[in-house]
């Protein structure tokens, strides 16, 4: 198969196993799309982390806790997906740590309040399943297939977020400050989650179709789908111009993507920290792996 023939056969639909032939430039995109798919989902359960402890309910540390556990598991079955591309996990955790990777720009924030823990499930989450979603259909079939279980537990950590965000808004001024406030602060990373609106033709994931959607159709789609709901529950949205136009598209003020530049290329608040948590982690557990392998030798 040529080149031009794989192309033409993924955009019609075609699906690729790890074993199959690939042209080069297909898996080195696929491994750095996938890749930092997987060091999203490990590094996003760090702002949650630090909240498990300061729970307020039981019923809210578990299901906190279950949904940690749930994104480390998505980390998981993610690095096996690039692992079998060729790049091993281990591999991948040395870029993650040594700031040569790259993670999501929501993962680079403080979570300063409660608020925040239901803003993330809620909305930051949101945007994420939209993008997970468009990957059910991914033209890389190992990858597409994970999908299905990543999609079907992030699902639930929608649910759990909405609970929370809700049960704040029943509550006093004070909580429902809480969530205003959290909103306030997350809108700017929200609306800079889906990347820049370069046109889906210009984009080479969608041309060899690892992503089925452009950058501004998901964030169109993360608005029509939350805007909504965020205004019905009498939240205000930090945006002056934001609007449904009269043919369904939203207008809304130009994101900051100077901002979203320099936070993903490791300069956000919190990035220092978080890369350094997990340094100090792998560190602390290499003993457990060293004796694992060597026992599995
Ligand atoms: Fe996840
Ligand atoms: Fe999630």
């Amino acid at each position: 198969m040529s080149e031009d023939e794989f192309l033409e056969y993924v955009q019609g639909g075609g699906q690729v196993e790890t074993r199959d032939w690939m042209p080069d430039e297909y898996r080195a995109k696929l491994i750095k799309f996938i890749e930092m798919h997987g060091n999203s989902e490990l590094m996003g359960v760090l702002p949650e982390r630090e909240w498990i402890l300061r729970a307020p309910t039981l019923q809210r540390k578990l299901a906190l806790t279950a949904k940690v556990q749930d994104e480390v598991g998505h980390a998981q079955l993610i690095y096996r997906v690039v692992e079998d591309l060729g790049k091993p996990r281990e591999a991948c955790l040395d870029d993650l740590v040594s700031g040569r990777a790259k993670f999501h720009n929501v993962f680079h924030y403080p979570t300063k309040t409660w608020g925040d823990v239901g803003v993330i499930a809620w909305l930051v989450d949101a945007a994420a399943i939209i993008s997970q979603k468009a990957l059910l259909k991914c033209s890389y079939a190992p990858y597409a297939r994970i999908m299905k279980k990543i999609c079907w537990e992030e699902s639930f950590h929608i649910l759990h977020g909405r609970d929370v965000v809700l049960t704040l808004m029943n509550g006093t001024d004070e909580q429902r400050e809480l969530v205003q406030e959290a909103l306030t602060r997350w809108w700017g990373p929200l609306m800079q989650f889906h990347g820049n609106p370069i046109p889906r033709e210009d984009d080479p994931m969608f041309v060899w179709r690892i992503k089925s959607q452009g950058n501004e159709e998901a964030r169109q789609q993360f608005l029509d789908g939350y805007v909504p709901q965020i205004w019905e529950l009498g939240l205000e949205v930090p945006d002056p111009k934001l609007r449904k136009r009269d043919d369904g598209v939203w207008e809304y003020t130009e994101p900051d993507w100077d901002e979203l530049r320099y936070v993903v290329t490791g300069h956000g608040p919190r990035t220092a920290d978080r890369l350094d948590l997990r340094r100090r982690a792998r560190e602390r557990s290499a003993w457990v792996r060293q004796v694992v392998l060597a026992e599995a030798a």
